[in-house]
């Protein structure tokens, strides 16, 4: 349940969110123009490529007739290849669309059309008159693009994130956050941005716009910037750079950062992926920064001449499925992965080697964490366990630990003290003696899924946030007082409790 939840609609309310918005979005220009040009009867308005034909392939075709599928030996994914065609040869006849396989085979009453009738809805009737009008017009690529692009990143570079609502009218889930390096506030993943907030008060104080819908992973860097791993479900995924403190323009009391554009507020970004990254660690001496996620590989990059000059220096593929949870031991040597394989594994960063795998959640391995000094690793998982195991070893347990009552998301390490903390689908975040994995407090506040935990830098309070946006932030020494409790998604106002129903 959750798999689907973190999969696709990790956020249905964030769905309900776009959808609500698109409500509300402006017709464009051109469409405008192009209803009239319609009326006048047709095909007055000249029909890009790039921007009219291939976001229409890419939704009803690329699925089947991408590099790795080629069904009918057929690739689309570029200009050239489409032109050229599959196993029947050229399937666009330039200037007529009536004599074209590609055209005919979206319209066909036959059996045999495209999408195949078992497989798939037909082309919406207006779609396939945009195509057909770029036949009709020459079929023609835009000038300046290259024939052998791959569309998939063209149409991902033309792309432009929307502005996050003023209001949510949704609460946006919290994948992940963190408290800043002085303790003072905390980072919460939103919807295509991340919101700073004064956690005593529950107040709003900085919002970064992103290109990135969802942070599914944020890290501080010994430096004060900002690392994040996120993306849009299967769409593209990412991990950028911020400087939270660059100059932003003030609306009311609230700092608005534009982190799309704004090189002082985004410094870099370090990759650019087909889907989202889930999940991103820093070595203590912030040389090492990995993040792993749906295309099943751990990236390194070395930051020892700073994120300018970051440089990506591995790319571990170890796992045979998502990588959802990673972290760096100290020394840099070791790099714990978790994942959707079932497995948590162990990674040599100086020998590049694998070393160990842990294989006994025998169920989804959400989140690992390493002990400082490298000789303890512990994972969490589906199996509601916390695990505990030597990552120089043979991949035996150490222990394992019992107590919450579902599946088991994260697990961190308290910077100053020997304890972890947890977080799980049974609404709460516990804590624990690393040393010897005793039970301590169980955190109670929340009241949904807990899929993002985090310590203060000084390890005296944690924080968790989950699926209904609510953030929760406990001292760690006065564990049975009432948490701070705020909703993060910005002027989120919830209903009101239903009237009990009339006698
Ligand atoms: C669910 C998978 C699927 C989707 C989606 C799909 N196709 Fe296909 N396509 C196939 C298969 C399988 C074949 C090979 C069998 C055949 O030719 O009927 C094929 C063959 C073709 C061919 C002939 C290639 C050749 O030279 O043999 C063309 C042209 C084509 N598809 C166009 C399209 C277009 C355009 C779309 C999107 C509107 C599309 N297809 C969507 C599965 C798909």
């Amino acid at each position: 349940m959750f798999r689907r939840r973190i999969c696709f609609c990790f956020a249905c309310a964030v769905a309900a969110l776009t959808a609500y918005l698109m409500m509300f979005a402006a017709p464009s220009v051109a469409s405008a123009q192009e209803k009239k040009a319609e009326k006048k009867g047709g095909d007055a308005k000249a029909v890009s490529f790039i921007t009219d034909v291939a976001p229409i392939l890419k939704e009803n075709c690329f699925a089947c007739h991408d590099a790795k599928k080629k069904s009918g030996k057929y690739d689309m994914t570029t200009f050239e290849k489409l032109m050229a065609g599959g196993s029947d040869g050229p399937p666009v006849v330039a200037g007529k669309a009536k004599d074209s396989d590609f055209h005919d085979l979206i319209v066909t009453e036959e059996p045999r059309r495209m999408p195949p009738r078992d497989k798939g809805e037909a082309v919406p009737k207006d779609k396939a008159l945009v195509i057909a009008r770029w036949i009709d017009q020459g079929a023609k690529l835009d000038g300046g693009l290259d024939p052998k692009a791959d569309l998939v990143k063209e149409l991902r570079v033309r792309w432009k994130p929307p502005v996050p609502p003023e209001k949510y009218p949704f609460p946006a889930v919290v994948n992940s956050l963190a408290f800043s390096p002085d303790g003072k506030t905390l980072v919460v993943g939103g919807h295509h941005e991340l919101t700073v907030w004064d956690f005593a008060a529950g107040k709003l104080v900085k919002r970064v716009y992103t290109r990135s819908e969802r942070a599914y992973g944020m890290v501080f860097l010994p430096n004060g910037n900002l690392a994040v791993a996120g993306g849009r479900p299967g769409q593209e995924g990412d991990v950028r750079v911020y400087d939270l403190n660059a100059k932003g323009r003030f609306a009311g009391d609230v700092d608005i950062l534009a982190g799309v554009n704004d090189t002082k507020v985004m410094l870099k970004h370090l990759i650019d992926v087909d889907d989202s990254v889930l999940c991103i660690a820093v070595s203590a001496d912030g040389k090492y920064l990995a993040a792993g996620g749906t295309d099943r590989a751990v990236r390194v990059w070395d930051l020892s001449s700073g994120v300018a000059g970051a440089r990506l220096t591995q790319t571990v593929e170890n796992h045979a499925d998502w990588v959802l949870g990673v972290s760096i031991s100290n020394d840099g040597r070791f790099l714990v992965t978790a994942g959707r394989d079932k497995t948590a594994k162990v990674w040599d960063l100086q020998a590049k080697e694998s070393v160990v795998t842990f294989p006994e959640h025998q169920n989804i391995v959400y989140g690992v964490a390493v002990k400082g000094d490298g000789t303890a690793g512990f994972s969490v998982g589906a199996d509601k366990q916390l695990r505990t195991w030597k990552p120089g070893g043979e991949g035996k347990q150490v222990k394992n630990a019992g107590g919450h009552g579902d599946e088991v998301f994260r697990v961190v390490f308290n910077p100053k003290q020997p304890m972890l903390a947890t977080s799980s689908a049974d609404k709460t975040v516990r804590l624990w003696n690393s040393e010897t994995l005793a039970a301590g407090a169980t955190l109670n506040g929340l009241t949904d899924f807990v899929y993002a935990v985090a310590f203060s830098p000084n390890g005296e309070y944690v924080a968790g946030g989950g699926y209904d946006g609510n953030v929760a932030v406990w001292k760690v020494s006065d564990a049975k007082a009432s948490p701070k409790v705020f909703n993060a998604s910005p002027g989120y106002v919830a209903p009101k409790a239903a009237e009990p129903a009339k006698k």
